[in-house]
């Protein structure tokens, strides 16, 4: 059974509709992420599930139970903000105790939790320290530590990383992972970062406006990305004017640019001869090479280098199609001395495998 299911939530302010009838179910034990650009209804989504809002149609349902009438403070769920709301005037160890003591637990059970509490996220080094003497990443993990201390059913997080630089958001990435593995509870994590939402979750709902453009995990979210909004909004994509040429059992053939032609699995997209669309294809599924090769069914045409940009790991090459767009390709720099393989002006072939990319009607 799901532990809380949205059923077509929609909730307006005046009269712009910042949740447009969402519906999700999510399972006990999930690292679930909602993702989406500023002002798409994240947050509002959030304060809903936490009572801070109420939804003008749709239910939420916790555990089987209809929560619309539960206020805030007796749902059984926490919420941890950007800014770490810690007690200044308390130790690390009174905070995290504060919530146990606010339920009336016996002394004995308090310093029992909230010494496996400490433990488990391993604070121990800063348990006697104040909030002001502790880095933002560390009064983070004392803030999520607390939320945890009374083993909430659902652990609400709003952008909790982005006052942190970096790199120690990626270290808190490896310390919210192992936290949320630990305790069990279930995560609803909100976020504007698609590389933090892939590296974090169990399933990802991109929204939109208001709506869920695409529920699933990074993997499929990312691979197969069902819409241009998606495509274009996780990760790098080349998104190129496409149309079916051919229809066959399980694939299309498709024009693209009027460069080349390329086979498309047929997967969820329903097409007929003549439909226009566009090509989605990740950077780092094209090769590049001073030769053609000839093998059928691989996309394959004579192309300039326009630019290219160093990544480190690897360089990103733009490349002129034959109709005078640009396509970009990020090949690894994977050999010891190589910094990158071609130059600007370079004559090159540009070749893609049949079924690397997809097809996309909207
Ligand atoms: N109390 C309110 N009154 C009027 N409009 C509001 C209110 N709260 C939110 N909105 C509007 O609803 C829309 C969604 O806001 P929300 O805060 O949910 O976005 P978000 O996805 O969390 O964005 P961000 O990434 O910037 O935090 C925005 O256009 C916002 O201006
Ligand atoms: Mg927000």
């Amino acid at each position: 059974m799901a532990i809380l299911e949205l059923k077509n939530i929609v909730k307006q302010f005046a009269d712009y509709t910042a949740v447009d009838g969402v519906s999700l179910s999510i399972e006990q034990g999930e690292f679930f992420t909602l993702l989406g650009p500023s002002g798409c209804g994240k947050t509002t989504l959030l304060r809903m599930i936490a009572g801070f809002e109420n939804p003008d149609s749709g239910q939420i349902i916790l555990e089987g139970n209809d929560i619309q009438n539960l206020p805030p403070e007796k749902r059984p769920l926490h919420t941890v903000f950007q800014s770490y709301a810690l007690f200044p005037h308390m130790t690390v160890r009174d905070n995290i105790a504060f919530p146990l003591k606010m339920a009336k637990l016996s002394p004995k059970d308090i310093i029992e939790r909230v010494n496996q509490q400490i433990d488990s996220v391993q604070l121990n080094k800063f348990a006697e320290r104040y909030p002001h003497e502790l880095s933002g990443g560390q009064r983070q993990r004392v803030a999520i530590a607390r939320s945890l201390v009374n083993r909430p059913k659902l652990l609400l997080l709003d952008e909790p990383l982005s006052a942190l630089d970096a790199r120690l958001r990626e270290h808190m990435h490896v310390e919210l992972v192992k936290m949320q593995e630990q305790s069990g509870v279930t995560f609803i994590y909100v976020t504007h970062d698609q590389s933090e939402a892939l590296a974090l979750s169990s399933r990802i709902a991109v929204m939109n406006h208001g709506i869920v453009e695409q529920l699933g995990a990074p993997r499929e979210i990312y691979s197969y990305p069902k819409s241009y909004y998606v495509a274009d909004f996780i990760g790098k994509c080349n998104l190129l004017n496409a149309t079916v040429i051919e229809v066959l059992p399980s694939q299309y053939r498709i024009k693209v640019e009027d460069s080349f032609e390329i086979l498309i699995s047929n997967e969820g997209v329903e097409a007929k001869l003549g439909q226009e669309g566009w090509f989605a294809i990740r950077p780092e599924k094209i090769k590049a090479n001073w030769d053609a090769r000839t093998d059928e069914d691989v996309a394959n045409f004579k192309s300039k280098v326009k630019g290219l940009y160093y990544y480190g790991d690897g360089t990103l090459y733009e490349f002129y199609m034959p109709n005078g767009r640009v396509i970009q390709c990020m090949l690894a720099n994977s050999r010891a001395e190589q910094a990158s393989f071609f130059n600007d002006g370079d004559e090159v072939y540009v070749t893609i495998n049949p079924l690397a990319g997809s097809f996309l009607v909207n």
